[in-house]
Protein backbone atom coordinates (compact mmCIF):
# COMPACT_ATOMS: atom_id res chain seq x y z
CA UNK A 1 0.00 0.00 0.00
CA UNK A 2 1.29 3.09 -1.18
CA UNK A 3 1.46 6.35 1.06
CA UNK A 4 2.76 9.65 2.08
CA UNK A 5 4.59 10.52 5.46
CA UNK A 6 2.82 11.90 7.58
CA UNK A 7 4.73 15.20 8.86
CA UNK A 8 7.45 14.38 11.60
CA UNK A 9 6.80 10.73 10.64
CA UNK A 10 10.04 8.80 10.33
CA UNK A 11 11.20 8.44 6.22
CA UNK A 12 11.90 4.84 6.80
CA UNK A 13 8.54 4.25 5.82
CA UNK A 14 8.77 5.78 2.52
CA UNK A 15 11.65 4.03 1.38
CA UNK A 16 10.96 0.33 3.36
CA UNK A 17 11.69 -1.58 -0.48
CA UNK A 18 14.79 0.67 -0.80
CA UNK A 19 18.04 -1.46 0.59
CA UNK A 20 20.92 1.21 0.43
CA UNK A 21 22.22 3.50 -1.91
CA UNK A 22 25.74 2.27 -3.18
CA UNK A 23 28.34 4.11 -4.13
CA UNK A 24 29.62 3.90 -8.09
CA UNK A 25 32.76 4.56 -7.09
CA UNK A 26 34.24 3.03 -3.42
CA UNK A 27 31.14 0.62 -3.05
CA UNK A 28 30.55 2.55 0.11
CA UNK A 29 26.09 2.23 1.70
CA UNK A 30 24.49 5.17 2.20
CA UNK A 31 20.94 5.33 3.96
CA UNK A 32 17.75 6.59 1.96
CA UNK A 33 16.01 7.70 4.55
CA UNK A 34 17.20 11.40 4.60
CA UNK A 35 17.75 12.94 1.14
CA UNK A 36 21.45 12.10 -0.41
CA UNK A 37 23.16 13.56 -3.32
CA UNK A 38 26.65 11.83 -4.20
CA UNK A 39 29.15 10.16 -2.24
CA UNK A 40 30.51 12.30 0.30
CA UNK A 41 33.64 10.69 0.44
CA UNK A 42 34.91 10.62 -3.36
CA UNK A 43 31.93 12.66 -5.18
CA UNK A 44 30.66 9.01 -6.82
CA UNK A 45 27.25 8.74 -8.60
CA UNK A 46 25.13 6.59 -6.18
CA UNK A 47 22.37 3.87 -7.07
CA UNK A 48 19.61 2.49 -5.23
CA UNK A 49 19.65 -0.64 -4.56
CA UNK A 50 16.75 -3.29 -4.01
CA UNK A 51 16.69 -6.32 -2.50
CA UNK A 52 15.73 -8.38 -5.85
CA UNK A 53 16.44 -11.99 -4.02
CA UNK A 54 13.54 -11.04 -1.63
CA UNK A 55 11.22 -9.43 -4.65
CA UNK A 56 11.66 -12.07 -6.90
CA UNK A 57 9.16 -14.92 -6.14
CA UNK A 58 6.48 -12.24 -6.27
CA UNK A 59 7.67 -9.74 -8.95
CA UNK A 60 7.56 -11.51 -11.84
CA UNK A 61 7.35 -10.18 -15.80
CA UNK A 62 3.63 -12.03 -15.65
CA UNK A 63 2.97 -9.52 -12.61
CA UNK A 64 2.85 -7.08 -14.39
CA UNK A 65 0.09 -8.29 -16.40
CA UNK A 66 -2.86 -5.52 -16.28
CA UNK A 67 -0.49 -2.43 -14.56
CA UNK A 68 -0.75 1.24 -15.44
CA UNK A 69 0.68 1.85 -18.28
CA UNK A 70 3.37 4.68 -17.32
CA UNK A 71 6.93 3.32 -16.00
CA UNK A 72 5.39 3.23 -12.78
CA UNK A 73 4.34 -0.03 -13.59
CA UNK A 74 7.77 -1.36 -12.39
CA UNK A 75 6.39 -0.12 -8.80
CA UNK A 76 8.35 -3.27 -7.00
CA UNK A 77 11.94 -1.47 -8.05
CA UNK A 78 11.05 2.20 -7.54
CA UNK A 79 11.06 4.28 -4.59
CA UNK A 80 7.75 3.51 -2.36
CA UNK A 81 6.44 6.19 -1.99
CA UNK A 82 3.34 7.79 -3.80
CA UNK A 83 4.38 8.61 -7.54
CA UNK A 84 3.90 12.24 -8.70
CA UNK A 85 3.00 11.06 -12.29
CA UNK A 86 1.72 13.03 -15.25
CA UNK A 87 1.60 9.51 -17.12
CA UNK A 88 5.10 9.38 -18.02
CA UNK A 89 6.67 5.96 -19.80
CA UNK A 90 5.40 3.38 -21.29
CA UNK A 91 6.06 5.09 -24.58
CA UNK A 92 5.46 3.25 -27.98
CA UNK A 93 7.90 0.73 -29.38
CA UNK A 94 7.52 1.59 -33.47
CA UNK A 95 8.63 -0.73 -35.85
CA UNK A 96 10.19 1.46 -38.42
CA UNK A 97 8.82 1.73 -41.67
CA UNK A 98 12.13 2.02 -43.71
CA UNK A 99 14.40 -0.35 -41.42
CA UNK A 100 13.64 -4.13 -40.82
CA UNK A 101 14.73 -5.08 -37.47
CA UNK A 102 15.22 -1.26 -36.11
CA UNK A 103 12.46 0.26 -33.52
CA UNK A 104 12.12 3.82 -32.53
CA UNK A 105 11.60 4.20 -29.01
CA UNK A 106 9.44 7.57 -28.79
CA UNK A 107 10.04 9.63 -25.89
CA UNK A 108 8.69 12.32 -27.17
CA UNK A 109 5.52 11.75 -26.20
CA UNK A 110 5.93 11.84 -22.83
CA UNK A 111 4.89 14.86 -20.67
CA UNK A 112 6.54 17.85 -21.45
CA UNK A 113 7.60 16.09 -24.93
CA UNK A 114 10.97 14.35 -23.30
CA UNK A 115 12.25 11.00 -21.01
CA UNK A 116 13.01 14.03 -18.93
CA UNK A 117 10.09 13.40 -17.70
CA UNK A 118 11.02 9.92 -16.21
CA UNK A 119 13.55 11.07 -14.41
CA UNK A 120 11.71 14.23 -13.02
CA UNK A 121 9.10 12.34 -11.65
CA UNK A 122 11.36 9.97 -10.02
CA UNK A 123 12.86 12.73 -8.62
CA UNK A 124 10.26 15.09 -7.19
CA UNK A 125 8.30 11.96 -5.82
CA UNK A 126 11.08 11.40 -3.62
CA UNK A 127 11.61 15.25 -2.58
CA UNK A 128 7.84 15.08 -2.10
CA UNK A 129 8.25 12.37 0.44
CA UNK A 130 11.07 13.39 1.79
CA UNK A 131 9.21 16.83 2.50
CA UNK A 132 11.54 18.56 0.28
CA UNK A 133 9.64 22.44 -0.23
CA UNK A 134 12.41 23.82 -2.83
CA UNK A 135 13.93 22.34 -5.61
CA UNK A 136 16.38 24.14 -7.83
CA UNK A 137 18.42 22.76 -11.23
CA UNK A 138 20.32 24.03 -13.80
CA UNK A 139 18.96 23.46 -17.44
CA UNK A 140 19.28 24.60 -20.62
CA UNK A 141 17.02 22.36 -22.00
CA UNK A 142 14.05 19.79 -21.41
CA UNK A 143 15.15 18.48 -17.64
CA UNK A 144 13.94 22.44 -16.62
CA UNK A 145 10.69 22.03 -18.14
CA UNK A 146 10.48 18.34 -16.74
CA UNK A 147 11.55 19.43 -13.11
CA UNK A 148 9.13 22.64 -13.25
CA UNK A 149 5.70 20.71 -14.37
CA UNK A 150 6.39 17.80 -12.03
CA UNK A 151 7.11 20.27 -9.26
CA UNK A 152 3.77 21.91 -10.60
CA UNK A 153 1.97 18.77 -9.63
CA UNK A 154 3.51 18.08 -6.45
CA UNK A 155 2.98 22.13 -5.14
CA UNK A 156 6.64 22.22 -5.17
CA UNK A 157 8.95 25.19 -5.65
CA UNK A 158 11.17 24.67 -8.58
CA UNK A 159 14.02 27.27 -9.23
CA UNK A 160 15.73 26.88 -12.83
CA UNK A 161 18.67 28.78 -14.10
CA UNK A 162 18.95 28.95 -17.71
CA UNK A 163 21.40 30.75 -19.52
CA UNK A 164 19.72 33.80 -21.27
CA UNK A 165 19.52 32.52 -25.03
CA UNK A 166 17.77 29.54 -24.03
CA UNK A 167 15.18 27.81 -27.11
CA UNK A 168 11.91 29.54 -25.96
CA UNK A 169 10.08 26.42 -25.45
CA UNK A 170 11.96 25.66 -22.48
CA UNK A 171 11.58 29.12 -21.30
CA UNK A 172 7.84 29.41 -21.98
CA UNK A 173 7.09 26.10 -20.41
CA UNK A 174 8.96 26.66 -16.80
CA UNK A 175 7.42 29.70 -16.98
CA UNK A 176 3.77 28.31 -17.34
CA UNK A 177 4.29 26.02 -14.63
CA UNK A 178 5.06 28.47 -12.20
CA UNK A 179 8.70 27.78 -12.19
CA UNK A 180 11.19 30.81 -10.85
CA UNK A 181 13.20 31.29 -13.69
CA UNK A 182 16.79 33.01 -13.34
CA UNK A 183 17.91 33.97 -16.74
CA UNK A 184 21.79 34.08 -16.56
CA UNK A 185 23.88 36.20 -18.58
CA UNK A 186 26.43 33.23 -18.95
CA UNK A 187 26.70 29.59 -20.18
CA UNK A 188 24.96 26.22 -18.79
CA UNK A 189 27.99 26.12 -16.01
CA UNK A 190 27.76 29.62 -14.84
CA UNK A 191 24.03 28.42 -14.60
CA UNK A 192 25.36 25.47 -12.13
CA UNK A 193 27.73 28.20 -10.49
CA UNK A 194 24.35 30.43 -9.66
CA UNK A 195 22.65 27.11 -7.79
CA UNK A 196 25.46 26.13 -6.29
CA UNK A 197 26.20 29.44 -4.53
CA UNK A 198 22.62 30.28 -3.09
CA UNK A 199 21.18 27.18 -2.71
CA UNK A 200 22.35 26.94 0.99
CA UNK A 201 20.73 30.25 1.90
CA UNK A 202 18.06 29.69 0.23
CA UNK A 203 17.08 26.01 1.65
CA UNK A 204 17.24 24.70 -2.31
CA UNK A 205 17.33 20.88 -2.73
CA UNK A 206 20.05 20.33 -5.92
CA UNK A 207 18.42 18.57 -8.30
CA UNK A 208 21.40 18.54 -11.02
CA UNK A 209 21.91 15.29 -13.14
CA UNK A 210 23.71 12.47 -11.17
CA UNK A 211 23.82 14.35 -8.15
CA UNK A 212 20.69 12.95 -7.16
CA UNK A 213 20.10 9.08 -6.77
CA UNK A 214 16.57 8.75 -8.12
CA UNK A 215 16.87 10.51 -11.53
CA UNK A 216 18.52 7.32 -13.00
CA UNK A 217 15.40 5.03 -11.28
CA UNK A 218 13.33 7.33 -13.63
CA UNK A 219 15.65 6.40 -16.70
CA UNK A 220 16.18 3.23 -15.96
CA UNK A 221 12.51 2.44 -16.46
CA UNK A 222 13.38 2.66 -20.18
CA UNK A 223 15.13 -0.61 -20.46
CA UNK A 224 12.34 -2.26 -18.86
CA UNK A 225 10.49 -1.24 -21.33
CA UNK A 226 12.08 -2.30 -24.07
CA UNK A 227 12.84 -5.86 -22.64
CA UNK A 228 8.96 -5.92 -22.36
CA UNK A 229 7.92 -4.26 -25.25
CA UNK A 230 10.24 -6.79 -27.00
CA UNK A 231 8.43 -9.89 -25.83
CA UNK A 232 11.53 -9.97 -22.94
CA UNK A 233 14.16 -10.13 -25.28
CA UNK A 234 16.82 -7.68 -25.47
CA UNK A 235 17.99 -6.32 -28.52
CA UNK A 236 21.13 -6.21 -30.36
CA UNK A 237 21.61 -2.60 -30.02
CA UNK A 238 20.73 0.24 -28.45
CA UNK A 239 21.38 3.65 -29.71
CA UNK A 240 21.11 6.58 -27.22
CA UNK A 241 21.65 10.32 -27.57
CA UNK A 242 24.02 10.75 -24.98
CA UNK A 243 24.65 13.80 -23.13
CA UNK A 244 24.83 13.46 -19.34
CA UNK A 245 24.08 9.34 -20.20
CA UNK A 246 21.72 8.98 -17.65
CA UNK A 247 19.37 6.74 -19.38
CA UNK A 248 22.29 4.95 -20.91
CA UNK A 249 23.17 4.26 -17.19
CA UNK A 250 19.95 3.83 -15.83
CA UNK A 251 18.87 1.29 -19.03
CA UNK A 252 22.14 -1.09 -17.84
CA UNK A 253 21.22 -0.81 -14.59
CA UNK A 254 17.56 -2.19 -15.61
CA UNK A 255 18.93 -4.91 -17.55
CA UNK A 256 21.11 -5.93 -14.32
CA UNK A 257 18.42 -5.97 -12.16
CA UNK A 258 16.13 -7.98 -14.63
CA UNK A 259 18.67 -10.62 -15.25
CA UNK A 260 18.50 -10.82 -11.20
CA UNK A 261 15.07 -11.27 -10.95
CA UNK A 262 15.35 -13.76 -13.78
CA UNK A 263 13.22 -12.11 -16.74
CA UNK A 264 16.58 -12.14 -18.79
CA UNK A 265 19.45 -13.72 -19.05
CA UNK A 266 23.26 -12.66 -19.07
CA UNK A 267 22.76 -11.43 -22.80
CA UNK A 268 23.44 -7.42 -23.07
CA UNK A 269 22.88 -4.90 -25.88
CA UNK A 270 25.90 -3.02 -27.44
CA UNK A 271 25.07 0.18 -25.81
CA UNK A 272 25.82 3.34 -28.45
CA UNK A 273 26.77 6.48 -27.07
CA UNK A 274 25.92 8.96 -29.93
CA UNK A 275 27.47 12.80 -29.68
CA UNK A 276 27.49 15.81 -31.76
CA UNK A 277 30.71 16.56 -33.37
CA UNK A 278 30.04 19.80 -31.94
CA UNK A 279 30.40 18.21 -28.50
CA UNK A 280 31.42 14.59 -28.25
CA UNK A 281 33.95 14.32 -25.41
CA UNK A 282 32.55 10.80 -24.66
CA UNK A 283 33.49 9.88 -28.24
CA UNK A 284 37.04 11.35 -28.41
CA UNK A 285 37.56 9.45 -25.17
CA UNK A 286 36.31 6.25 -26.72
CA UNK A 287 38.54 6.69 -29.48
CA UNK A 288 41.97 7.74 -27.29
CA UNK A 289 40.86 4.42 -24.83
CA UNK A 290 40.76 6.73 -21.70
CA UNK A 291 38.24 5.71 -18.96
CA UNK A 292 37.01 9.54 -18.38
CA UNK A 293 36.50 12.21 -20.50
CA UNK A 294 38.33 15.82 -20.99
CA UNK A 295 36.24 18.89 -20.84
CA UNK A 296 35.32 19.61 -24.26
CA UNK A 297 36.06 23.02 -25.07
CA UNK A 298 33.33 25.54 -27.23
CA UNK A 299 31.18 23.41 -27.36
CA UNK A 300 28.39 23.51 -30.27
CA UNK A 301 25.26 22.28 -31.88
CA UNK A 302 21.89 22.36 -32.82
CA UNK A 303 21.05 19.62 -30.39
CA UNK A 304 21.03 21.28 -27.07
CA UNK A 305 20.93 18.27 -24.93
CA UNK A 306 23.93 17.12 -26.34
CA UNK A 307 25.88 20.17 -25.28
CA UNK A 308 27.44 18.78 -22.06
CA UNK A 309 31.51 19.44 -21.90
CA UNK A 310 31.97 17.22 -18.94
CA UNK A 311 29.20 14.65 -18.05
CA UNK A 312 29.56 14.19 -14.56
CA UNK A 313 28.97 10.07 -14.63
CA UNK A 314 31.95 9.82 -17.92
CA UNK A 315 33.57 6.87 -16.15
CA UNK A 316 30.06 4.78 -15.96
CA UNK A 317 29.10 5.76 -19.78
CA UNK A 318 32.80 4.32 -20.88
CA UNK A 319 32.69 1.45 -18.73
CA UNK A 320 29.51 0.54 -20.32
CA UNK A 321 30.01 0.92 -23.52
CA UNK A 322 33.01 -1.39 -23.05
CA UNK A 323 31.33 -4.02 -21.13
CA UNK A 324 28.56 -3.76 -23.54
CA UNK A 325 30.58 -4.40 -26.59
CA UNK A 326 29.49 -1.07 -27.99
CA UNK A 327 30.76 1.98 -29.26
CA UNK A 328 31.13 6.12 -29.16
CA UNK A 329 30.44 8.60 -32.20
CA UNK A 330 29.82 11.98 -33.16
CA UNK A 331 27.93 12.79 -36.06
CA UNK A 332 27.43 16.72 -37.26
CA UNK A 333 24.52 19.05 -36.92
CA UNK A 334 24.16 18.57 -40.42
CA UNK A 335 23.73 15.10 -40.40
CA UNK A 336 21.64 15.36 -37.74
CA UNK A 337 18.82 17.94 -39.41
CA UNK A 338 19.01 15.59 -42.67
CA UNK A 339 18.06 12.47 -40.37
CA UNK A 340 15.32 14.76 -38.54
CA UNK A 341 13.69 15.76 -41.72
CA UNK A 342 14.04 12.18 -43.42
CA UNK A 343 12.54 10.45 -39.92
CA UNK A 344 9.56 13.36 -39.98
CA UNK A 345 9.00 12.24 -43.66
CA UNK A 346 9.30 8.24 -43.75
CA UNK A 347 8.25 7.44 -40.44
CA UNK A 348 5.65 10.30 -39.67
CA UNK A 349 8.08 10.81 -36.47
CA UNK A 350 8.79 14.76 -35.91
CA UNK A 351 12.11 14.41 -33.68
CA UNK A 352 14.05 16.42 -31.59
CA UNK A 353 17.58 16.82 -32.96
CA UNK A 354 19.34 14.93 -30.63
CA UNK A 355 16.79 11.76 -31.33
CA UNK A 356 17.24 12.33 -34.38
CA UNK A 357 21.27 11.86 -33.71
CA UNK A 358 20.09 7.71 -33.10
CA UNK A 359 19.11 7.69 -37.22
CA UNK A 360 22.67 9.33 -38.30
CA UNK A 361 24.39 7.16 -36.29
CA UNK A 362 22.77 3.78 -37.52
CA UNK A 363 23.10 5.18 -40.77
CA UNK A 364 27.00 5.61 -39.92
CA UNK A 365 27.01 1.73 -38.06
CA UNK A 366 25.33 -0.08 -40.94
CA UNK A 367 27.66 1.60 -43.46
CA UNK A 368 30.44 0.32 -41.68
CA UNK A 369 29.13 -2.94 -40.54
CA UNK A 370 28.97 -2.43 -36.88
CA UNK A 371 25.60 -3.48 -37.39
CA UNK A 372 24.28 -5.72 -39.59
CA UNK A 373 20.55 -5.85 -41.92
CA UNK A 374 19.67 -8.63 -39.53
CA UNK A 375 20.46 -7.30 -35.69
CA UNK A 376 17.39 -5.69 -33.80
CA UNK A 377 18.50 -1.93 -33.10
CA UNK A 378 16.62 0.23 -31.04
CA UNK A 379 17.17 4.22 -31.85
CA UNK A 380 15.98 6.42 -29.00
CA UNK A 381 14.15 9.37 -29.86
CA UNK A 382 14.75 11.56 -26.96
CA UNK A 383 12.16 14.36 -27.08
CA UNK A 384 9.77 16.08 -29.32
CA UNK A 385 10.77 18.06 -32.67
CA UNK A 386 7.96 20.77 -31.45
CA UNK A 387 10.05 21.97 -28.90
CA UNK A 388 12.69 22.83 -31.38
CA UNK A 389 11.04 24.75 -34.37
CA UNK A 390 12.91 27.89 -33.92
CA UNK A 391 16.32 25.66 -34.68
CA UNK A 392 14.21 23.80 -37.28
CA UNK A 393 12.97 26.88 -39.03
CA UNK A 394 16.51 28.28 -39.21
CA UNK A 395 18.55 25.43 -40.40
CA UNK A 396 15.72 25.22 -43.15
CA UNK A 397 16.67 28.74 -43.95
CA UNK A 398 20.15 27.87 -44.67
CA UNK A 399 22.97 29.22 -41.87
CA UNK A 400 22.45 27.70 -38.82
CA UNK A 401 21.24 29.53 -35.74
CA UNK A 402 23.76 31.47 -33.38
CA UNK A 403 25.46 28.41 -31.83
CA UNK A 404 25.04 28.70 -27.77
CA UNK A 405 28.21 27.83 -26.53
CA UNK A 406 28.15 25.91 -22.85
CA UNK A 407 31.11 25.50 -20.54
CA UNK A 408 31.34 24.09 -16.53
CA UNK A 409 31.08 20.51 -15.67
CA UNK A 410 26.64 20.33 -15.54
CA UNK A 411 25.10 20.13 -19.10
CA UNK A 412 21.52 21.20 -20.18
CA UNK A 413 19.86 18.96 -17.95
C1 LIG B 1 16.03 15.61 -26.05
C2 LIG B 1 17.24 15.20 -25.26
N1 LIG B 1 17.93 14.12 -25.66
C3 LIG B 1 19.03 13.69 -25.01
C4 LIG B 1 19.54 14.37 -23.91
C5 LIG B 1 20.76 13.82 -23.20
O1 LIG B 1 20.33 13.11 -22.08
P1 LIG B 1 21.27 12.34 -21.05
O2 LIG B 1 21.66 13.31 -20.01
O3 LIG B 1 20.48 11.23 -20.46
O4 LIG B 1 22.46 11.85 -21.81
C6 LIG B 1 18.85 15.51 -23.44
C7 LIG B 1 19.35 16.28 -22.28
O5 LIG B 1 19.01 17.40 -22.05
C8 LIG B 1 17.68 15.93 -24.13
O6 LIG B 1 16.99 17.01 -23.73
ZN1 LIG C 1 32.27 6.61 -2.80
Amino acid sequence: MRHLPLRGQCYTSVVARIAYLECTKCGAHLSAEQPQTVCPKDGGVLYVRYDLAELKPSFTAASLFGRTPTMWRYAEVMPEAEPVSLGEGFTPMLPSREHPNVYIKDEGLNPTGSFKARGMSAAVTMAKAYGLKKLAAPSAGNAGGALAAYAAAAGIEAHIFMPKDVPPANRVECESFGAKVTLVDGLIGDCARRVAEQKEAEGWFDVSTLKEPFRIEGKKTMGYEVAEQLGWRVPHGIIYPTGGGVGLIGMWKAFAEMQELGWIGAERPQMVAVQSSGCAPIAKAWDEGKPTADLWANAETIAAGLRVPKAYGDYLILEILHKSGGVALSVTDDEIMDALRHWARVEGIFAAPEGAAALAAYRKLRASGFFGADDSVVLFNTGSGLKYLDVIEAAKRGPRPAARQIGGIIGPH
